[in-house]
């Protein structure tokens, strides 16, 4: 199967993108595995003429709008993300009604069709930055409550709230990680951000998936204790052979990131399958939240 993907790969001018919470077999075969920042920024970069992309339905989406003229394959069309879903343009539009006019920043984690009605974009990786570079003192973050905040206690802007989060990072509760640091003292705590407020407070370092990979590196500790999607767990191990991860609950797997299949490669570059493709009356708006993030 894995020869047959690299030949079909080489075959049709094909790129494999990973994103680092995806199975082991599928990061080992990628071109790239990355975060979702890295993984936008590589899209946006490649002459190749189609993206398989494996990871979640925003992200494949993402690709679509930086590179209109390529053809995107999310292998698994079923593969979405229940945070994304937490926000719709209709909903959008309401609360703006609400608020008043303001500048909207948007997780990548999002409809393109949400990116359309935002000033910003945003991704774990970047967003206190971003936050900072919006030129008025108040904004809309959507859709994730827990990165918002986070962002707060970072910047002294006043950013609303949106009601979503991400379901397997929203559930880890302080005796999670109180059991974890009882069974590895030595351990340093690494948080994402979409995990809650009471969570990042005990965590020695807040940061994307690559983020805790370039910090577990670059540290002189030996061991971590990981609170993201345990999928993380096989880079970071990959990466610091000579050091030990553990992650801070194991409950901590994300169904949809699990979805796609070596099979499920080949099948879609052999029958061109599961193209995604954002329309243009959407793109074209979208991609300014996009680029603004990206360029600066
Ligand atoms: P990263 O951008 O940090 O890789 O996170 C993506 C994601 O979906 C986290 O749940
Ligand atoms: Fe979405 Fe959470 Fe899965 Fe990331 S881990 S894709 S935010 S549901």
């Amino acid at each position: 199967m894995k020869n047959k993907i690299k030949k079909l790969l080489k075959e049709k001018n094909a790129i494999l993108l990973a994103h680092n919470y995806e199975p082991p077999e599928i990061q080992d075969m990628a071109d790239l595995c990355g975060d979702s920042l890295e993984l936008s920024i590589k899209a946006a970069q490649t002459d190749a003429d189609i993206i398989v992309f494996c990871g979640v339905h925003f992200m494949a989406e993402t690709a679509s709008i930086l590179c209109p003229g390529k053809t995107v394959l999310l292998p698994r069309k079923d593969a979405g993300c229940p945070m994304a879903d937490m926000v719709t343009p209709e909903a959008l539009k309401q609360r703006l009604s609400e608020l008043g006019t303001m500048p909207v920043v948007t997780y990548v984690n999002s409809p393109a069709s949400v990116k359309a009605l935002s000033t910003l974009c945003c991704t774990s990786a970047n967003v206190v930055d971003i936050a900072n570079r919006v030129k008025e003192d108040e904004m809309l973050m959507v859709p994730d409550r827990n990165l918002a905040r986070y962002a707060a206690g970072h910047t002294n802007k006043k950013i609303h709230l949106w009601k979503g989060w991400c379901p397997i990072h929203d559930q880890l509760n302080p005796e999670h990680i109180k059991k974890a640091r009882q069974a590895h003292p030595d351990a340093l705590f690494m948080a994402h951000p979409e995990c809650r407020p009471e969570i990042l407070e005990l965590a020695d370092r807040v940061a994307s998936t690559s983020g805790m990979i370039r910090f577990a590196k670059e540290s002189k500790h030996k061991s971590f204790i990981v609170g993201t999607e345990i999928g993380l767990l096989y880079p970071l191990k990959k990466a610091n052979p000579d050091k030990e991860f553990f992650p801070a609950s194991q409950t901590m797997e994300c169904p949809d990131m699990k979805k796609i299949s070596l099979e499920d490669i080949a099948r879609c570059i052999e029958f061109m399958e599961g193209e995604v493709k954002v329309s243009e009356d959407i793109r074209v708006p979208a991609l300014r939240a996009v680029e603004r993030m990206i360029k600066g």
